[in-house]
Protein backbone atom coordinates (compact mmCIF):
# COMPACT_ATOMS: atom_id res chain seq x y z
CA UNK A 1 0.00 0.00 0.00
CA UNK A 2 1.12 3.29 -0.70
CA UNK A 3 1.59 6.02 1.77
CA UNK A 4 -0.75 9.08 1.29
CA UNK A 5 -0.41 12.95 2.30
CA UNK A 6 -3.68 13.86 0.22
CA UNK A 7 -5.10 15.30 4.56
CA UNK A 8 -1.48 17.11 4.17
CA UNK A 9 -2.50 18.85 0.78
CA UNK A 10 -5.39 21.01 1.82
CA UNK A 11 -4.16 24.18 0.71
CA UNK A 12 -6.59 25.58 -2.26
CA UNK A 13 -3.63 25.52 -4.77
CA UNK A 14 -3.50 21.72 -4.52
CA UNK A 15 -7.63 20.94 -5.46
CA UNK A 16 -7.32 23.37 -8.23
CA UNK A 17 -4.20 22.01 -10.08
CA UNK A 18 -5.26 18.45 -9.41
CA UNK A 19 -8.92 19.61 -10.88
CA UNK A 20 -7.10 21.37 -13.75
CA UNK A 21 -4.73 18.32 -14.79
CA UNK A 22 -7.21 16.03 -14.64
CA UNK A 23 -9.81 18.35 -17.23
CA UNK A 24 -6.23 17.95 -19.16
CA UNK A 25 -5.26 14.72 -19.06
CA UNK A 26 -2.11 15.55 -18.11
CA UNK A 27 0.01 14.95 -14.69
CA UNK A 28 1.00 16.66 -12.10
CA UNK A 29 3.45 16.28 -8.65
CA UNK A 30 4.42 18.80 -5.89
CA UNK A 31 7.93 17.76 -5.19
CA UNK A 32 11.31 18.75 -3.62
CA UNK A 33 11.67 20.86 -0.73
CA UNK A 34 7.80 21.23 -0.02
CA UNK A 35 7.39 17.60 0.17
CA UNK A 36 10.04 16.93 2.72
CA UNK A 37 9.53 20.38 5.03
CA UNK A 38 5.79 18.95 4.78
CA UNK A 39 6.72 15.83 6.49
CA UNK A 40 9.68 17.39 8.25
CA UNK A 41 6.90 19.26 10.16
CA UNK A 42 8.75 22.40 8.88
CA UNK A 43 7.28 25.68 7.43
CA UNK A 44 7.49 26.14 3.67
CA UNK A 45 6.13 28.54 1.57
CA UNK A 46 7.80 27.36 -2.24
CA UNK A 47 5.92 24.70 -3.76
CA UNK A 48 7.42 23.30 -6.48
CA UNK A 49 5.20 21.61 -9.37
CA UNK A 50 6.41 19.27 -11.75
CA UNK A 51 4.09 18.56 -14.95
CA UNK A 52 3.97 15.56 -17.41
CA UNK A 53 2.88 17.95 -20.28
CA UNK A 54 2.07 21.65 -20.60
CA UNK A 55 3.29 22.75 -17.36
CA UNK A 56 2.76 26.76 -18.67
CA UNK A 57 -0.59 25.70 -19.61
CA UNK A 58 -1.54 24.72 -16.26
CA UNK A 59 -0.03 27.29 -14.60
CA UNK A 60 -2.05 29.92 -16.58
CA UNK A 61 -5.37 27.91 -16.15
CA UNK A 62 -4.53 27.42 -12.39
CA UNK A 63 -4.10 30.68 -11.64
CA UNK A 64 -7.06 32.39 -13.38
CA UNK A 65 -8.84 30.01 -11.08
CA UNK A 66 -7.22 31.16 -8.16
CA UNK A 67 -7.79 34.37 -9.55
CA UNK A 68 -4.39 35.39 -9.43
CA UNK A 69 -3.62 38.05 -11.81
CA UNK A 70 0.11 37.79 -12.22
CA UNK A 71 1.71 34.93 -13.78
CA UNK A 72 5.58 34.86 -14.73
CA UNK A 73 6.18 32.51 -18.18
CA UNK A 74 9.70 31.50 -18.97
CA UNK A 75 9.00 30.00 -22.09
CA UNK A 76 12.53 29.05 -23.13
CA UNK A 77 12.76 27.07 -19.85
CA UNK A 78 9.34 25.63 -20.13
CA UNK A 79 8.60 27.25 -16.10
CA UNK A 80 5.64 29.40 -14.89
CA UNK A 81 5.19 30.85 -11.49
CA UNK A 82 2.75 33.37 -9.59
CA UNK A 83 2.51 33.62 -6.03
CA UNK A 84 -0.37 33.31 -4.23
CA UNK A 85 -1.37 34.63 -0.70
CA UNK A 86 2.30 33.73 1.12
CA UNK A 87 2.92 31.25 -1.51
CA UNK A 88 5.14 31.00 -3.98
CA UNK A 89 4.09 28.38 -6.64
CA UNK A 90 6.43 27.10 -9.65
CA UNK A 91 5.28 24.80 -12.79
CA UNK A 92 8.47 22.84 -14.27
CA UNK A 93 8.15 20.24 -17.24
CA UNK A 94 9.48 17.17 -16.04
CA UNK A 95 13.27 17.10 -17.02
CA UNK A 96 15.48 14.70 -17.80
CA UNK A 97 19.47 16.70 -17.22
CA UNK A 98 22.99 16.05 -18.55
CA UNK A 99 26.01 18.00 -17.50
CA UNK A 100 29.27 18.69 -18.75
CA UNK A 101 32.76 18.60 -16.34
CA UNK A 102 33.35 21.92 -16.72
CA UNK A 103 29.92 24.11 -16.01
CA UNK A 104 26.76 24.04 -13.76
CA UNK A 105 24.45 24.66 -16.88
CA UNK A 106 23.06 21.33 -18.39
CA UNK A 107 21.58 20.18 -20.82
CA UNK A 108 18.21 19.65 -20.46
CA UNK A 109 15.61 17.47 -22.33
CA UNK A 110 11.84 16.92 -21.30
CA UNK A 111 11.75 13.62 -19.21
CA UNK A 112 9.60 11.33 -17.08
CA UNK A 113 9.24 11.58 -13.38
CA UNK A 114 11.51 9.12 -12.76
CA UNK A 115 14.26 11.08 -14.68
CA UNK A 116 13.03 14.57 -12.90
CA UNK A 117 13.23 12.49 -9.59
CA UNK A 118 16.78 11.06 -10.78
CA UNK A 119 18.45 14.19 -11.42
CA UNK A 120 17.76 15.73 -7.57
CA UNK A 121 20.56 16.15 -5.48
CA UNK A 122 19.30 14.25 -1.99
CA UNK A 123 16.48 11.54 -1.14
CA UNK A 124 15.37 13.24 0.90
CA UNK A 125 14.43 15.93 -1.72
CA UNK A 126 13.30 13.85 -4.79
CA UNK A 127 9.80 12.89 -2.69
CA UNK A 128 6.95 13.59 -4.54
CA UNK A 129 3.40 13.78 -4.11
CA UNK A 130 0.70 12.91 -6.72
CA UNK A 131 -2.15 15.74 -7.71
CA UNK A 132 -3.72 13.64 -9.88
CA UNK A 133 -7.33 12.87 -8.58
CA UNK A 134 -7.20 9.28 -8.20
CA UNK A 135 -4.07 8.87 -6.87
CA UNK A 136 -4.01 12.33 -4.96
CA UNK A 137 -1.74 12.48 -1.96
CA UNK A 138 0.50 9.47 -2.82
CA UNK A 139 3.77 9.16 -2.14
CA UNK A 140 6.19 8.66 -5.17
CA UNK A 141 9.65 7.41 -3.39
CA UNK A 142 11.75 5.53 -5.76
CA UNK A 143 14.79 6.05 -3.57
CA UNK A 144 13.55 5.73 0.11
CA UNK A 145 13.40 9.28 1.08
CA UNK A 146 10.88 8.80 3.59
CA UNK A 147 13.45 6.29 5.32
CA UNK A 148 15.88 8.42 5.12
CA UNK A 149 14.36 11.20 6.73
CA UNK A 150 12.92 9.27 9.83
CA UNK A 151 16.90 8.20 9.90
CA UNK A 152 18.09 11.68 9.55
CA UNK A 153 20.37 10.67 6.84
CA UNK A 154 21.90 12.62 3.72
CA UNK A 155 22.27 10.59 0.91
CA UNK A 156 22.09 10.80 -2.77
CA UNK A 157 19.74 9.34 -5.64
CA UNK A 158 22.53 8.48 -7.91
CA UNK A 159 26.31 7.59 -6.91
CA UNK A 160 26.87 10.47 -5.12
CA UNK A 161 30.34 11.27 -7.59
CA UNK A 162 27.58 11.52 -11.03
CA UNK A 163 25.55 13.69 -8.30
CA UNK A 164 28.41 16.03 -6.75
CA UNK A 165 29.99 16.09 -10.12
CA UNK A 166 26.62 16.78 -12.20
CA UNK A 167 26.17 20.49 -10.06
CA UNK A 168 28.96 20.64 -7.36
CA UNK A 169 26.76 23.16 -5.52
CA UNK A 170 25.33 20.14 -3.95
CA UNK A 171 28.37 19.48 -2.09
CA UNK A 172 27.75 22.54 0.60
CA UNK A 173 23.73 21.90 0.04
CA UNK A 174 25.03 18.65 1.77
CA UNK A 175 26.57 20.27 4.85
CA UNK A 176 23.94 23.24 4.46
CA UNK A 177 21.16 20.38 5.11
CA UNK A 178 23.18 18.16 7.57
CA UNK A 179 23.57 21.52 9.73
CA UNK A 180 19.86 22.69 9.30
CA UNK A 181 18.15 19.31 10.14
CA UNK A 182 20.64 17.86 12.37
CA UNK A 183 20.91 15.22 10.00
CA UNK A 184 24.41 12.69 9.28
CA UNK A 185 25.69 12.73 5.81
CA UNK A 186 26.60 9.04 4.73
CA UNK A 187 30.35 8.68 4.10
CA UNK A 188 30.00 7.55 0.24
CA UNK A 189 28.76 11.20 -0.01
CA UNK A 190 31.74 12.16 2.24
CA UNK A 191 34.07 10.97 0.40
CA UNK A 192 32.92 12.21 -2.83
CA UNK A 193 32.66 15.65 -1.62
CA UNK A 194 36.56 14.59 -0.22
CA UNK A 195 37.58 13.53 -3.59
CA UNK A 196 36.06 16.49 -5.76
CA UNK A 197 35.87 19.46 -3.44
CA UNK A 198 38.33 21.79 -5.74
CA UNK A 199 35.26 21.34 -8.06
CA UNK A 200 33.74 23.82 -5.92
CA UNK A 201 35.99 26.40 -7.87
CA UNK A 202 33.33 26.08 -10.92
CA UNK A 203 30.50 27.31 -8.88
CA UNK A 204 29.54 31.53 -8.12
CA UNK A 205 30.69 32.97 -4.72
CA UNK A 206 27.40 34.26 -4.37
CA UNK A 207 25.68 30.89 -4.44
CA UNK A 208 28.59 29.83 -1.99
CA UNK A 209 27.14 32.54 0.37
CA UNK A 210 23.60 31.58 0.11
CA UNK A 211 24.82 28.04 1.06
CA UNK A 212 27.33 29.69 4.00
CA UNK A 213 24.90 31.90 5.36
CA UNK A 214 22.25 29.34 6.10
CA UNK A 215 24.79 26.86 7.38
CA UNK A 216 25.90 30.28 9.84
CA UNK A 217 21.95 30.32 10.49
CA UNK A 218 21.48 27.10 11.72
CA UNK A 219 20.75 26.52 15.56
CA UNK A 220 24.59 25.13 15.72
CA UNK A 221 26.65 26.51 12.82
CA UNK A 222 29.49 24.57 14.18
CA UNK A 223 28.46 21.21 13.12
CA UNK A 224 28.41 22.85 9.31
CA UNK A 225 31.79 24.10 9.63
CA UNK A 226 33.54 21.03 10.96
CA UNK A 227 31.97 19.28 8.26
CA UNK A 228 33.20 22.27 5.83
CA UNK A 229 36.99 21.45 6.97
CA UNK A 230 37.03 17.45 7.05
CA UNK A 231 35.48 17.86 3.29
CA UNK A 232 38.33 20.44 2.77
CA UNK A 233 35.24 22.88 1.17
CA UNK A 234 36.20 25.12 3.23
CA UNK A 235 39.66 25.43 1.92
CA UNK A 236 38.72 26.11 -1.49
CA UNK A 237 36.53 30.02 -0.25
CA UNK A 238 38.10 30.30 3.18
CA UNK A 239 41.68 29.58 3.52
CA UNK A 240 42.19 32.60 7.24
CA UNK A 241 39.67 30.07 8.67
CA UNK A 242 41.49 26.81 7.78
CA UNK A 243 44.77 29.20 9.54
CA UNK A 244 42.98 29.01 12.71
CA UNK A 245 43.40 25.41 12.70
CA UNK A 246 45.70 23.48 14.88
CA UNK A 247 47.96 23.96 18.09
CA UNK A 248 51.89 24.46 18.62
CA UNK A 249 53.85 23.55 21.47
CA UNK A 250 57.29 25.39 22.57
CA UNK A 251 58.87 24.21 25.66
CA UNK A 252 55.53 22.43 26.70
CA UNK A 253 53.20 25.66 26.77
CA UNK A 254 50.23 25.44 24.13
CA UNK A 255 48.00 28.18 22.98
CA UNK A 256 44.18 27.17 22.12
CA UNK A 257 43.42 26.22 18.87
CA UNK A 258 41.52 28.79 17.55
CA UNK A 259 39.36 27.09 14.92
CA UNK A 260 37.71 25.18 17.30
CA UNK A 261 37.77 28.07 19.90
CA UNK A 262 36.24 30.36 16.87
CA UNK A 263 33.35 27.56 16.42
CA UNK A 264 32.26 27.83 20.20
CA UNK A 265 32.24 31.04 20.65
CA UNK A 266 29.90 31.30 17.20
CA UNK A 267 27.69 28.56 18.12
CA UNK A 268 27.65 30.71 21.49
CA UNK A 269 26.63 33.62 19.84
CA UNK A 270 23.91 31.49 17.75
CA UNK A 271 22.21 30.36 21.11
CA UNK A 272 22.04 34.14 22.21
CA UNK A 273 20.95 35.78 18.65
CA UNK A 274 19.74 34.78 15.31
CA UNK A 275 21.46 37.93 13.63
CA UNK A 276 23.93 37.27 10.43
CA UNK A 277 26.26 39.79 10.56
CA UNK A 278 27.17 39.12 14.65
CA UNK A 279 27.68 35.66 14.00
CA UNK A 280 29.97 36.73 11.25
CA UNK A 281 31.64 38.70 13.73
CA UNK A 282 31.80 35.73 15.67
CA UNK A 283 33.47 34.11 13.41
CA UNK A 284 36.15 36.93 12.29
CA UNK A 285 37.06 37.61 15.74
CA UNK A 286 40.06 36.22 15.96
CA UNK A 287 41.25 36.05 12.02
CA UNK A 288 44.24 37.66 12.83
CA UNK A 289 45.58 35.58 15.72
CA UNK A 290 47.58 33.23 13.09
CA UNK A 291 49.60 36.24 11.37
CA UNK A 292 50.15 37.89 15.09
CA UNK A 293 51.27 34.73 16.70
CA UNK A 294 54.07 35.03 18.47
CA UNK A 295 56.43 32.69 21.17
CA UNK A 296 57.59 34.73 24.14
CA UNK A 297 59.79 33.00 26.43
CA UNK A 298 58.67 34.54 29.66
CA UNK A 299 55.01 34.50 28.81
CA UNK A 300 54.46 31.87 26.32
CA UNK A 301 51.96 32.82 22.78
CA UNK A 302 50.67 36.16 22.00
CA UNK A 303 48.65 37.58 19.48
CA UNK A 304 49.34 41.10 20.00
CA UNK A 305 47.29 43.20 18.00
CA UNK A 306 45.50 40.74 16.15
CA UNK A 307 42.42 42.66 17.03
CA UNK A 308 43.14 45.40 15.07
CA UNK A 309 44.97 43.07 11.98
CA UNK A 310 41.51 41.03 12.45
CA UNK A 311 39.18 44.52 11.81
CA UNK A 312 42.08 45.74 8.79
CA UNK A 313 41.12 42.32 7.63
CA UNK A 314 37.47 41.99 7.43
CA UNK A 315 37.26 44.18 4.30
CA UNK A 316 39.71 42.39 2.42
CA UNK A 317 37.45 39.12 3.13
CA UNK A 318 34.31 40.87 2.33
CA UNK A 319 35.95 41.43 -1.29
CA UNK A 320 37.28 38.97 -2.16
CA UNK A 321 33.63 36.73 -0.66
CA UNK A 322 31.53 39.24 -2.29
CA UNK A 323 29.92 40.00 1.09
CA UNK A 324 28.27 43.59 1.32
CA UNK A 325 30.57 46.11 1.37
CA UNK A 326 28.39 48.16 3.52
CA UNK A 327 27.34 48.92 6.92
CA UNK A 328 27.17 45.57 7.55
CA UNK A 329 30.74 45.28 6.78
CA UNK A 330 31.99 48.01 9.61
CA UNK A 331 29.48 46.61 11.38
CA UNK A 332 31.55 43.79 12.01
CA UNK A 333 34.76 45.44 11.72
CA UNK A 334 33.57 46.99 14.90
CA UNK A 335 33.22 44.13 16.92
CA UNK A 336 36.51 42.46 15.77
CA UNK A 337 38.10 45.64 16.78
CA UNK A 338 36.47 45.97 20.28
CA UNK A 339 35.99 42.44 20.83
CA UNK A 340 39.20 42.38 23.81
CA UNK A 341 37.89 45.54 25.01
CA UNK A 342 35.14 44.39 27.70
CA UNK A 343 37.10 41.23 28.63
CA UNK A 344 39.80 43.39 29.81
CA UNK A 345 37.78 45.69 31.81
CA UNK A 346 36.39 42.12 33.35
CA UNK A 347 40.16 41.15 33.93
CA UNK A 348 41.15 44.39 35.59
CA UNK A 349 39.56 46.60 37.65
CA UNK A 350 36.71 48.66 35.80
CA UNK A 351 36.79 52.48 36.25
CA UNK A 352 33.93 54.38 34.90
CA UNK A 353 36.44 56.23 32.58
CA UNK A 354 37.36 53.11 31.17
CA UNK A 355 33.33 52.15 30.62
CA UNK A 356 32.47 55.65 28.88
CA UNK A 357 35.36 55.39 26.43
CA UNK A 358 33.85 51.94 25.52
CA UNK A 359 30.47 52.75 25.35
CA UNK A 360 31.56 56.10 23.21
CA UNK A 361 33.17 53.39 20.79
CA UNK A 362 30.80 50.77 20.92
CA UNK A 363 27.35 53.36 20.41
CA UNK A 364 24.41 51.41 19.27
CA UNK A 365 26.39 47.98 19.14
CA UNK A 366 27.37 47.68 22.68
CA UNK A 367 24.82 45.00 23.17
CA UNK A 368 25.67 42.66 21.04
CA UNK A 369 29.67 43.60 21.14
CA UNK A 370 28.85 42.48 25.06
CA UNK A 371 26.97 39.14 23.35
CA UNK A 372 30.05 38.40 21.60
CA UNK A 373 32.52 38.62 24.40
CA UNK A 374 30.59 36.87 26.50
CA UNK A 375 30.44 34.12 23.88
CA UNK A 376 34.68 34.35 23.65
CA UNK A 377 34.90 33.66 27.31
CA UNK A 378 35.73 29.81 26.72
CA UNK A 379 38.11 27.52 28.67
CA UNK A 380 38.54 24.00 29.76
CA UNK A 381 39.13 25.37 32.99
CA UNK A 382 35.72 26.08 34.62
CA UNK A 383 37.06 27.98 37.83
CA UNK A 384 38.41 30.20 35.16
CA UNK A 385 35.14 30.71 33.32
CA UNK A 386 33.43 31.09 36.31
CA UNK A 387 35.65 33.64 37.63
CA UNK A 388 35.44 35.72 34.22
CA UNK A 389 31.30 35.16 33.89
CA UNK A 390 30.87 37.02 37.23
CA UNK A 391 33.34 39.54 36.55
CA UNK A 392 31.61 40.36 33.13
CA UNK A 393 28.48 40.57 34.66
CA UNK A 394 29.91 43.03 37.05
CA UNK A 395 30.81 45.24 33.34
CA UNK A 396 26.96 44.60 32.54
CA UNK A 397 25.45 46.06 35.48
CA UNK A 398 28.23 48.57 35.54
CA UNK A 399 27.61 49.65 31.79
CA UNK A 400 23.89 50.05 32.56
CA UNK A 401 24.43 52.27 35.29
CA UNK A 402 27.06 54.59 33.81
CA UNK A 403 24.83 54.85 30.80
CA UNK A 404 21.71 55.91 32.73
CA UNK A 405 24.13 58.39 34.84
CA UNK A 406 26.01 59.35 31.37
CA UNK A 407 24.30 58.83 28.45
CA UNK A 408 27.27 58.48 26.66
CA UNK A 409 26.25 55.74 24.00
CA UNK A 410 25.63 58.42 21.28
CA UNK A 411 27.59 61.18 22.52
CA UNK A 412 26.68 64.53 21.36
CA UNK A 413 29.24 67.58 22.67
CA UNK A 414 27.19 69.55 25.35
CA UNK A 415 29.32 72.44 23.49
CA UNK A 416 29.20 73.15 19.69
CA UNK A 417 31.28 74.68 17.49
CA UNK A 418 28.92 77.28 16.84
CA UNK A 419 28.70 78.27 20.86
CA UNK A 420 32.73 78.80 20.79
CA UNK A 421 32.87 80.79 18.06
CA UNK A 422 30.18 83.39 19.34
CA UNK A 423 31.93 83.02 22.95
CA UNK A 424 35.50 83.96 21.80
CA UNK A 425 34.09 85.90 18.87
CA UNK A 426 36.66 83.62 16.21
CA UNK A 427 35.79 82.52 12.88
CA UNK A 428 36.45 78.72 11.91
CA UNK A 429 40.22 77.86 13.47
CA UNK A 430 41.98 74.71 14.80
CA UNK A 431 41.31 75.73 18.17
CA UNK A 432 37.23 75.07 17.99
CA UNK A 433 38.26 71.47 17.09
CA UNK A 434 40.59 71.30 20.23
CA UNK A 435 38.44 72.80 22.31
CA UNK A 436 35.70 70.17 21.44
CA UNK A 437 37.81 66.99 21.99
CA UNK A 438 39.40 68.37 24.97
CA UNK A 439 35.56 68.26 26.43
CA UNK A 440 34.50 65.18 24.78
CA UNK A 441 37.65 63.51 27.28
CA UNK A 442 36.90 65.28 30.49
CA UNK A 443 33.87 63.72 30.17
CA UNK A 444 34.85 60.37 29.03
CA UNK A 445 37.41 60.28 31.57
CA UNK A 446 34.89 61.61 34.49
CA UNK A 447 36.53 65.18 35.46
CA UNK A 448 33.29 66.93 34.43
CA UNK A 449 30.32 65.82 34.06
CA UNK A 450 28.07 64.95 30.66
CA UNK A 451 25.96 68.58 31.14
CA UNK A 452 26.04 71.73 29.56
CA UNK A 453 26.83 73.93 32.31
CA UNK A 454 30.31 71.86 33.25
CA UNK A 455 31.36 71.61 29.55
CA UNK A 456 30.48 75.47 29.19
CA UNK A 457 32.78 76.31 31.86
CA UNK A 458 35.55 73.81 30.82
CA UNK A 459 34.75 75.88 27.20
CA UNK A 460 36.11 78.85 29.18
CA UNK A 461 38.87 77.27 30.64
CA UNK A 462 40.52 75.81 27.94
CA UNK A 463 39.74 78.83 25.73
CA UNK A 464 42.00 80.75 28.63
CA UNK A 465 44.89 78.72 27.95
CA UNK A 466 45.02 79.09 24.31
CA UNK A 467 44.93 82.31 24.45
CA UNK A 468 41.39 83.08 23.64
CA UNK A 469 39.56 86.17 25.15
CA UNK A 470 36.13 86.29 25.86
CA UNK A 471 33.89 87.99 23.20
CA UNK A 472 32.76 91.98 25.11
N1 LIG B 1 17.89 20.87 -6.33
C1 LIG B 1 18.91 20.05 -6.79
N2 LIG B 1 20.19 20.51 -6.87
C2 LIG B 1 20.48 21.79 -6.52
C3 LIG B 1 19.48 22.65 -6.07
C4 LIG B 1 18.17 22.16 -5.97
O1 LIG B 1 18.67 18.90 -7.10
N3 LIG B 1 21.73 22.22 -6.62
C5 LIG B 1 16.51 20.35 -6.28
C6 LIG B 1 16.16 19.64 -4.99
O2 LIG B 1 15.27 18.61 -5.31
C7 LIG B 1 15.45 20.71 -4.18
C8 LIG B 1 14.72 21.50 -5.25
O3 LIG B 1 15.59 21.44 -6.39
O4 LIG B 1 14.58 20.17 -3.23
C9 LIG B 1 14.44 22.93 -4.87
O5 LIG B 1 15.65 23.62 -4.57
P1 LIG B 1 15.78 24.83 -3.57
O6 LIG B 1 14.53 25.63 -3.62
O7 LIG B 1 17.07 25.48 -3.82
O8 LIG B 1 15.95 24.15 -2.16
P2 LIG B 1 14.96 23.44 -1.21
O9 LIG B 1 15.26 21.97 -1.23
O10 LIG B 1 13.57 23.83 -1.48
O11 LIG B 1 15.45 23.93 0.22
P3 LIG B 1 15.40 25.38 0.88
O12 LIG B 1 14.02 25.90 0.68
O13 LIG B 1 15.74 25.10 2.30
O14 LIG B 1 16.44 26.17 0.18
Amino acid sequence: MSTNFSSALTHPVFKVVSQIASEKGISAFVIGGFVRDLIIGRPSKDIDIVVLGNGLELAQLSAEKLRVKKVSLFKNFGTAHFAYKDLDVEFVGARKESYRSDSRKPIVEDGTLQDDQNRRDFTINALALSLNIETFGNLIDPFNGLKDIELGIIRTPLEPDITYSDDPLRMLRAIRFATQLNFKIETKSLESILRQSDRLKIISQERINEELNKIILADQPSRGFILLKSTQLLHQFFPEMIALVGIETIDGKSHKDNFYHTLEVLDNVAEKSDSLWLRWAAILHDIAKPPTKRFDKEIGWTFHGHEDLGARMVPRIFTRMRLPLDQKMKYVQKLVRLHLRPIALVKGTVTDSAIRRLLNEAGDDIEDLMTLCNADITSKNEFKVKKYKQNFEIVSLKLKDVEEKDQIRNFQPPVTGELIMQTFGVGPCAEIGIIKSQIKESILEGTIPNEYEAAYAEMLRIGAELGLKIEA
